[in-house]
């Protein structure tokens, strides 16, 4: 891609353990366009959040990065700056809204004070700017700013998510991490959050790494699509091609696990099963063990992303014998 706002390179995080050291997220290669919504998908701990919490360089011991290059534009390889400089990147370039974020606000603060604290941290701005920051940010996300002086209990589930969202958009980052940004919230109310998230995209421009279990809200919200499968990227594709015609076996199974959007609804076969125990890693292709289309080269042969056509990547041995 001609001048991502991220591209990434190789990335291995490794979760160092006494039971082994776990190889979580293995050469995952990806870019992301300037105001692009990449969605990541993959079966629960496939490695999404891993991910995340990587590129945000907020990975925890025992997990490592032990590999790969974060390269953002404008300022080269993330993966190789100091905390310091990384404290100043983060929410002013890149933020990030964690998974179940409506209860990461702090129940005792009101949310003045929990926007003015990030505002003031990362800018000049004084007092009384930040506050008049908070209220704007605050009729961005359609809530009154005459709600700035109440506690997070104050607001019902939906209200505090977009709370969340309003300040990863404080320092006007250029890219925005969403990691299961509305799953604990009822269908409509999800629907609703990523329609403003995704208005708020269109006036701002940002980029944003979309990571959900829910292929269709993905589809439905992302330009393109990688799938990931125990560690590793095994499918990138322009969301409406993944479901549609899928290259990977495993992407395959996974669309058949959804009903699809539109049309006549199938039976949903899913993928027998289940994902791999990443302290046995077989040889060959990771996803042998439930795959119904192997062929010797899949039990003897690492697989490797590569790119089948245009817009299309895949790590499959059908597909790579082909491009070859
Ligand atoms: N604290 C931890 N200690 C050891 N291994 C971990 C830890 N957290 C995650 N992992 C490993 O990393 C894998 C990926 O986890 P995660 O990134 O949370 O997946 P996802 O977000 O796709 O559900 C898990 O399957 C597990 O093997
Ligand atoms: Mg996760």
């Amino acid at each position: 891609m001609a001048n991502p706002q991220i591209s990434i390179r190789n990335l291995c995080v490794d979760y160092i353990t006494a039971a082994g050291d776990v190889r979580a997220v293995n050469n995952v290669s990806f870019d992301i366009g300037k105001g692009e919504v990449f969605g990541l998908a993959g079966e629960s701990g496939c490695g999404k959040s891993t991910v995340a919490f990587s590129l945000m360089r907020l990975h925890k011991p025992p997990a490592y990065i032990t590999g790969g290059e974060v390269i953002f534009d404008g300022h080269g390889d993330i993966l190789k700056k100091t905390d310091a400089e990384m404290s100043t990147f983060r929410w002013r370039e890149m933020s990030m809204v964690f998974q179940s974020a409506m209860n990461a606000l702090n129940p005792v603060l009101t949310v003045e004070e929990q926007f003015c604290d990030v505002i003031m941290r990362h800018t000049k701005m004084d007092r009384k700017q930040a506050i008049r920051r908070a209220e704007s940010l605050l009729e961005l996300v359609d809530i009154h700013p005459n709600r700035l002086r109440d506690y997070p209990h104050q607001f019902s589930g939906g209200m505090r998510q977009r709370l969340v969202i309003a300040i990863a958009l404080a320092l006007d980052p250029k890219m925005i991490i969403m990691d299961e940004p509305t799953t604990a919230l009822d269908v409509v109310v999800q629907r609703e959050i990523l329609q403003k998230i995704y208005a708020l995209k269109e006036e701002f421009g940002f980029s944003i790494l979309f990571i959900t279990h829910d292929l269709s809200l993905m589809v439905e919200f992302s330009d393109r699509i990688g799938i990931m499968y125990s560690g590793e990227l095994i499918e990138i594709a322009p969301s409406k091609q993944i479901l549609e015609a899928p290259f990977h076996p495993y992407t395959e199974g996974l669309g058949s696990s959804f009903p699809p959007l539109t049309g006549p609804k199938t039976k949903l076969t899913g993928i027998k099963g289940n994902p791999l125990n990443l302290l046995e890693i077989p040889r060959g292709c990771r996803f042998q063990t439930r795959c119904n289309k192997t062929q010797p080269a899949c039990f003897t042969t690492p697989t490797q992303l590569s790119q089948i056509e245009p817009e299309r990547f895949s790590n499959c041995h059908l597909f790579t014998k082909i491009g070859q």
